[in-house]
This record gives structure tokens, C-alpha cells and sequence, in this order.
């Protein structure tokens, strides 16, 4: 393996306290690091953990290790790459290969470099890694077992592959169980994105106009907690029923275009490519703030913004300003990456610990399985979703009932 790439190796200190900090608040990640310190269910194996590189994914990669596996990490987007959280996890052994502000090219290489560790067990966010082992890396194939996807963006890719039978192992789809979209989708995109454009902006979102473009889970999330912030949301939809879910909860519809001339701000979570694009920038109001909630950068089609634009600055820390050529200034937060992971520090640590515990939980079970597995995109097991909603309720102190044995029998019956 080539040594770790550690921009800032002086700022071990502060990674460590970082981690230190969501690994205190994240009680269900913390019950199986006990667990698996004793059992060492990955004793032997190589894992590459290909996620938004902050303290919450250091964390999962040190649970990983302490289950026995030799781990590899690298980012999913280089603007969410957390150089004190790489100079930790380098200085705690691991193999490190990530960069903040890396460019495209770079960050490849060093995906490639986490590659070389040969994995037998993948955990991908975005299937950036998956892509690269079936294009490039063939030779790898072999070793694997599988691996578990992260998010939506992900899964649309992965279901594609396997569709096309163009998929070379398995791949358990975390973010289809339950415990992941309820709870991450929805209140982590929800909470996280508004801390992101409060922390960019240091405006206020109560009384404005908030358009949610895509209202899945993400957008579902982000326009509620717009709502209880104070402001009216417009969501745009192409699916009729999540654009009735949204009418239900309150948020006014129309298309996309017609809402671009209302919105002060506007929140792309849609998963789908240049989602805001020229005929927005064209009838967009005057100093309207444009952010993206989705996986990849290009939901809001940035280059056709920087052709259109007559003028280019930087206002704040994460904030471009573009003049339009008829006096309009539009703004756009994070440069159109994840607004949530690059102007604020992601999902809180609660809610990671949900979907970090499920990763956890599939890279063991794909440890157990993987080789019998046929080479399909497929659920995480029930099982493995009640168990880290179980430990979630345990590790606050909350009981539920069971059902009655003659409440389980009418629940299964149909003469009842
Ligand atoms: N920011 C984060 O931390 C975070 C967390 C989880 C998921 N994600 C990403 O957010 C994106 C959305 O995820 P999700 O789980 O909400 O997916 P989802 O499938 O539940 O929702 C996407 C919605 O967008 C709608 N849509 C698609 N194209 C559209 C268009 N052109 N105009 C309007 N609506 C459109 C779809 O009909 C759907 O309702 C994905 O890229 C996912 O990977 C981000």
C-alpha cells in the first residue's frame, strides 16, 4: 500500500477530538464496537470505505478495524474531505488517501490508491467506487465479496448495473432499509441543509419563499423544517404522489419554472443531473440563494450559471455571487455541492449513527454471506433493520409492546 495522503498531519490532535465527540453520540455504533472488538467478525478481511470523509465516517472505519478488517479510506466528494479527520485517522494507522478541494482527477487517483488494499468488502456512497472497480480495476473483482451502498444516487446506479446484469457482486442497498431514509433522509437532509445555509448566509429563512425541487425523502425533510423555520415552500415534483404528499403537508406545487420567479431560496434534492439549469438562471429573482441537498454536484448545472453570468465573486467563505446581464445577482452556496456537508459538517451524529450502524452490520453479514450470494442489488435484511431500531430504543431507555399471541394469530389470519 502507498503511504496515507495527509495534508495537514499538525491537525491530528483536533481529528481525534472530533471524532471523539459524534463517537459519544453515537450509542448504537459504540454497543457493536464492543461487540465486535470481542467477536472480530471481520478478522482477515480488507474494507474500503469510500464516504463523505468528516469524524462520523472516521468513527465507522475505526469500528470496522476493531472488528478484525484491515481498512482503507478514502472521500466521496473532496469538498466534504475533513483534513484534521484524515490526519487522525492516518496517525491511528489507517490507510488514508483524501484531500479537501482535491480536483476530479485527483480524487480518482486516490480512490485507485484505496483500491490497491484489494478489498473483499466495499462501503460506497454515491457508487463512485463500485463504478471504478468494474471499469478500471477489474483485476479486483475477484477478492469481493461486495458492498453496501449509502444513498439514493447510489442505489439508482447499482439497481441499473444489476438490471443490466452488469454487476459483478452484490450490493446491499443501505439506504432502501428503513432505519437509513427515516431517519437520515428525512430529518438528517432536513436539519442539516438549514444549518448550511444559515452557517453560509447568516440569513434569516423565516418569511421567505423556499422552493424544495424534488419532495422524496430529502426534499420531504428539507420543507418541513423550512416550514417550522417560518418560511412558505413551493415543492416541485415529476412524480404526482409525492407532489400530493407535499399539497398534504402544506407546501404549495407548481413546476419548477413558474416557482423559480417566488423563490428566495431554492433547494435542489432531486438525485437527477442539471435539475436547475438556464431557464431557471434566466427568470430566477433578484438575490436568490441556490443550494443542492442531492448526492452529486451537478443538480444544479453550474457551468451554464458561469456562462450566463456577466460577473463572478466570492461574497462569503461559501458563497458565489453572479450578476446576471440584466442586473440580477443570484447566489450559490457550496458551489453546488452537498450544501449540508460542504457549509456546515453533514448529518448530526444521531442520526449517522442509524445509518453508520447498518453499514456496520451488512459489511458483517456480507462477511458471513457474501460468498453465496448471488451478484444482485438488494435489500439489507429485515432482521438487520429491527436490530439497529431495537438498539436505537434500548439506547435511549425506549420500550415498545408486543403483540399478544392471539393479536400475532388475527394479524395472520383471515377468518378472524
Ligand atoms: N444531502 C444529504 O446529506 C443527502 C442524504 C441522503 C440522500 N441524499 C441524496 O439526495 C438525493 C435525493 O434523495 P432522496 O432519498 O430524497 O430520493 P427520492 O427518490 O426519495 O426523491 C427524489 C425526488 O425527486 C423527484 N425528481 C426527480 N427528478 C426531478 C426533477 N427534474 N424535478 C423535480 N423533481 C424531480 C423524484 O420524483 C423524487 O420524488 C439523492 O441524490 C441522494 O443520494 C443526500
Amino acid at each position: 500500500m502507498r503511504p496515507s495522503i495527509v495534508a495537514a498531519p499538525d491537525r491530528a490532535a483536533e481529528g481525534r477530538q472530533r471524532i471523539d465527540w459524534v463517537r459519544r453520540h453515537m450509542p448504537i455504533l459504540s454497543q457493536l464496537e464492543t461487540v465486535f472488538r470481542k467477536e472480530q467478525p471481520l478478522q482477515g478481511l480488507r474494507v474500503v470505505v469510500s464516504v463523505h470523509l468528516e469524524a462520523k465516517t472516521a468513527y465507522l472505519a475505526l469500528v470496522l478495524r476493531s472488528a478484525g478488517a484491515q481498512v482503507a479510506v478514502t472521500g466521496s466528494n473532496p469538498e466534504s474531505t475533513k483534513d484534521e479527520v484524515v490526519a487522525a485517522l492516518a496517525a491511528a494507522g489507517l490507510h488514508v488517501y483524501a484531500r479537501q478541494g482535491a480536483s476530479p482527477d485527483e480524487m480518482r487517483g486516490m480512490m485507485g490508491m484505496a483500491l490497491d488494499v484489494q478489498p473483499n468488502i466495499i462501503i460506497d456512497d454515491g457508487g463512485d467506487i463500485v463504478e471504478l472497480l468494474h471499469e478500471d480495476r477489474a483485476e479486483l473483482l475477484p477478492h469481493v465479496l461486495g458492498a453496501c451502498e449509502e444513498t439514493t444516487s447510489g442505489v439508482m446506479r447499482a439497481k441499473a448495473r444489476c438490471l443490466a446484469k452488469q454487476l459483478a457482486f452484490p450490493v446491499l442497498l443501505i439506504n432502501d432499509a428503513r432505519c437509513k431514509y427515516l431517519f437520515d433522509n428525512v430529518h438528517g437532509t432536513g436539519q442539516s441543509v438549514w444549518d448550511g445555509v444559515m452557517r453560509s448566509t447568516n440569513l434569516v429563512v423565516a418569511g421567505k419563499t423556499v422552493v424544495v425541487a424534488g419532495y422524496g425523502w430529502c426534499g420531504k425533510g428539507v420543507g418541513l423544517r423550512a416550514q417550522g423555520l417560518g418560511a412558505q415552500v413551493i415543492a416541485c415534483e415529476v412524480d404526482p404522489v409525492n407532489a400530493a404528499d407535499a399539497l398534504m403537508n402544506g407546501c404549495r406545487v407548481m413546476p419548477l419554472a413558474e416557482a423559480c420567479r417566488e423563490a428566495d431560496i431554492i433547494i435542489t434534492a432531486t438525485g437527477v443531473r442539471h435539475t436547475l439549469r438556464a431557464d431557471h438562471f434566466a427568470v430566477l429573482k433578484n438575490n436568490s440563494l441556490l443550494a443542492n441537498a442531492g448526492h452529486f454536484w451537478d443538480e444544479i448545472d453550474v457551468a451554464s450559471l458561469q456562462a450566463a453570468a456577466a460577473e463572478r465573486c466570492r461574497l462569503r467563505e461559501q458563497v458565489e455571487g453572479y450578476r446576471m446581464p440584466d442586473g440580477r445577482w443570484l447566489y450559490l452556496l457550496g458551489k453546488g455541492n452537498l450544501v449540508n456537508i460542504a457549509c456546515a459538517d453533514g448529518h448530526p451524529a444521531e442520526i449517522m449513527d442509524t445509518s453508520f450502524a447498518l453499514q456496520a452490520l451488512a459489511a458483517k453479514y456480507l462477511a458471513v454471506h457474501g460468498h453465496s450470494m448471488t451478484s444482485a442489488a438488494s435489500k439489507v435484511p429485515e432482521e438487520l433493520d429491527q436490530h439497529v431500531a431495537r438498539l436505537k430504543l434500548s439506547g435511549v431507555g425506549v420500550s415498545i409492546d408486543t403483540l399478544t399471541p392471539e393479536q400475532r394469530t388475527y394479524r395472520s389470519s383471515w377468518q378472524a
